[in-house]
């Protein structure tokens, strides 16, 4: 049977981008016996124009009666001034709760091609190869109590970080695995000398080793001194497990190691369900202008055919395609550090298609 893809392209560059790793999904389908379907839904902003609802009933029913999603981006100036249950960002965080997405898997890999795009030297990040681990509907994102409200005349704006034990453990235990089949080293991110929800975290995450996982090299760090140990000595990460917020700010700043953040595929795992997206944003200034770079979207392909649709050997293909355009020197303007001419989003989808096919 057909396998079923919701594809949400959302706001900004989502567009540009998603049609990019559509196109990437032709090919498999084409040359290499894919049997997948697609249908488009709205999300975010685009959920917003067309529905009233950055995540609406349709949309809701579309991610339910399929096999796995593929998300563009959300978010605009657009709708900055909306309430914030109708603002895009209200949507992705909607979508992730109700399809229980408790895994976000961020990767970051250096590629050799792309040693200078970095702006750090190039012998501290060569080779590296982590991958954060981060827990995705829990923590003060989804903590209640929250609000602004005005005492005594000020406001106040308060939100709460909250993790049970069973949370813990069940993002504990993803990131375990997940080291199992890499470099078998996890290292535990929190603020336990400051918070008490950190220090549940780490004893749980101790309890956790102890009992299942003793075979895997567990150390522990406070989120400030593993931000600057990203800079200092990233290679000394293999898997990298934290709380939704210090996930959120780690990503983003180990994607810097890559040289351009436009690099980085996600997978957001749940029980059942898998979401694929890249982890920059909708990147406004520049959307419509063919310049967004979509291969953090088409390795997000790549992620999406190993852990829902079983297809390692062509997630390896997609892998591999995007090495091999990346060694033919083919860039987008994120990629062109030294003054090389750069392609536009299409035609690096294009060149990544034709790699593709000559893998068939
Ligand atoms: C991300 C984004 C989202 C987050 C925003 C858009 C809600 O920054 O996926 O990292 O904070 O989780
Ligand atoms: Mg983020």
């Amino acid at each position: 049977m057909a396998i079923k893809i919701a594809v949400l392209p959302g706001d900004g560059i989502g567009p540009e981008i998603v049609n990019e790793a559509v196109k990437v999904m032709d090919v498999l389908n084409r040359s290499f016996g894919l049997d997948a379907t697609w249908q488009e839904g709205t999300i975010g902003g685009a959920g917003y124009d067309v529905d009233g609802d950055p995540y609406c009933e349709a949309t809701r029913e579309l991610v339910h009666a399929s096999d796995a999603v593929l998300l563009g981006a959300v978010g605009g100036p657009k709708w900055e001034a909306l309430d914030k249950p109708l603002r895009p960002e209200s949507g992705l965080l909607r979508i992730r709760e109700d399809l229980g997405l408790f895994a976000n898997y961020r990767p970051t890999k250096v590629h050799s091609q792309l040693l200078d795009a970095s702006t750090l030297k190039p012998e501290v990040i060569d080779g590296v190869d982590i991958l954060v681990v981060r827990e995705l509907v829990g923590g003060i994102y989804f903590g209640q109590p929250r609000a602004i409200e005005t005492v005594d005349g000020e406001r106040r704006g308060y939100n709460t970080m909250v993790y049970t034990e069973s949370e813990i453990r069940r993002i504990g235990r993803t990131a375990f695995e997940a080291a199992r089949l890499r470099s078998n080293r996890v290292c535990s991110v929190e603020k336990a000398n400051v918070l008490e929800v950190s220090e549940l975290w780490r004893s749980v995450m101790i309890e956790l080793h102890e009992s299942e996982f003793s075979d895997v090299e567990l150390s522990h760090m406070y989120v400030d001194n593993a931000s600057m140990q990203l800079i200092r000595n990233p290679r000394q990460f293999d898997v990298i497990v934290c709380g939704n917020l210090f996930g959120d700010i780690l990503s983003d700043e180990a994607s810097m190691l890559t040289g351009s953040i436009g690099m980085l595929p996600s997978a957001s795992l749940g029980e059942k369900f898998g979401m694929y997206e890249p982890i920059h944003g909708s990147a406004p200034d520049i959307a419509g202008e063919d310049k967004a770079n979509p291969l953090a979207t088409i390795l997000s392909v790549a992620m999406m055919l190993r852990f829902s649709l079983g297809r390692n050997d062509l997630a390896e293909k997609v892998e591999k395609a995007v090495e091999n355009t990346l060694d033919a020197g083919v860039r987008t303007v994120d990629l062109a550090f030294g003054g090389e001419t750069s392609v536009g989003c299409a035609a690096m989808g294009d060149a990544v298609c034709a790699a593709l096919e000559e893998l068939a």
